[in-house]
């Protein structure tokens, strides 16, 4: 019998699921009553570069990287209506949470998803050729309506990348936080505990925060190298705040 191991897991409603109206049918496929998946968050984000960026770290330099972060950023459907380029992000909390959810995703490549498994989600994305400046094929790109974690690492680096510990509520919060003493503030890729113009403070004395992003922020303002990059910190702290200017 299978290991029954409580999960949580990052799912995103990528910009071709909402414009092809699929959210409710989506959100139906992984309803409790079915799969026994709980909601322990949900947003409505428009993505800017650095969370795509450090979303998709694992893919850079690949031939379809800068097709997928304009893909999960809402340009490639929306070319000109800026407001909808949104994604809805979700974290899902059961009972072997991240196999189930990819398992009703399907493939990552659309036509395989048909071919294996015809029903899952993905069997309802497209596959677009990509071409180089040249005008030459250079592969395909898989838009797969829906991302799901791949691994429990992964799981635990994408919610903290997407959410803050007080979007979850405490109950269901699987991954280690600690409570800042401290103010920091933010400016131009850099992390100060000293306000300096123009930055803004995203951690207050009293604010719940990931234990490793904390661990991050100490190390940067300490001038020792990071555990991982000041965007992965940050990035959830700019959420729905920035004004695109492109
Ligand atoms: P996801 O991360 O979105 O849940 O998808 P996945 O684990 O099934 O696939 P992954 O390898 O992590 O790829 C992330 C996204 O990049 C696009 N992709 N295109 N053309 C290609 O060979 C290719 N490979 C990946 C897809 O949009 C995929 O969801
Ligand atoms: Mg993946």
């Amino acid at each position: 019998m299978a290991k029954q191991k409580l999960e949580s897991s990052l799912v995103l409603i990528k910009p071709d699921a909402m414009k092809n109206s699929l959210t409710g049918y989506i959100l139906s496929q992984f309803s409790q009553f079915h799969t026994g998946l709980r909601f322990a968050a949900l947003k409505v984000v428009a993505v800017n570069q650095s969370l795509a960026e450090e979303h998709y770290a694992e893919h850079k330099g690949k031939f379809f990287y800068p097709a997928l972060l304009q893909y999960i950023r809402g340009f490639l459907h929306y070319p000109d209506t800026p407001q909808k380029r949104r994604v809805i992000a979700i974290v899902y909390q059961g009972i072997n949470a991240i196999q189930t959810i990819r398992d009703i995703c399907g493939a990552t490549n659309p036509h395989e998803a048909r071919l294996q498994k015809p029903g899952c989600i993905r069997a309802l994305g497209t596959v677009i050729p990509l071409h180089d400046d040249k005008g030459t094929f250079i592969g395909n790109r898989s838009d797969n309506l829906i991302h799901a974690s791949a691994n429990p690492q992964d799981a635990e680096r994408e919610i903290k990348l997407w959410f803050l510990p007080t979007d979850i509520p405490p109950i269901m919060r699987d991954i280690p936080t600690v409570t800042s003493k401290y103010c920091y503030y933010y400016k131009n890729n850099s992390i100060s505990a000293q306000y300096l113009r123009r930055s803004f403070c995203f951690i207050s004395p009293g604010d719940i925060v990931w234990r490793s992003d904390m661990k991050v922020i100490n190390q940067l303002t300490n001038g020792k190298k990071p555990s991982y990059s000041i965007n992965a910190v940050i990035a959830k702290y700019l959420i729905n705040r920035e004004i695109e200017k492109d």
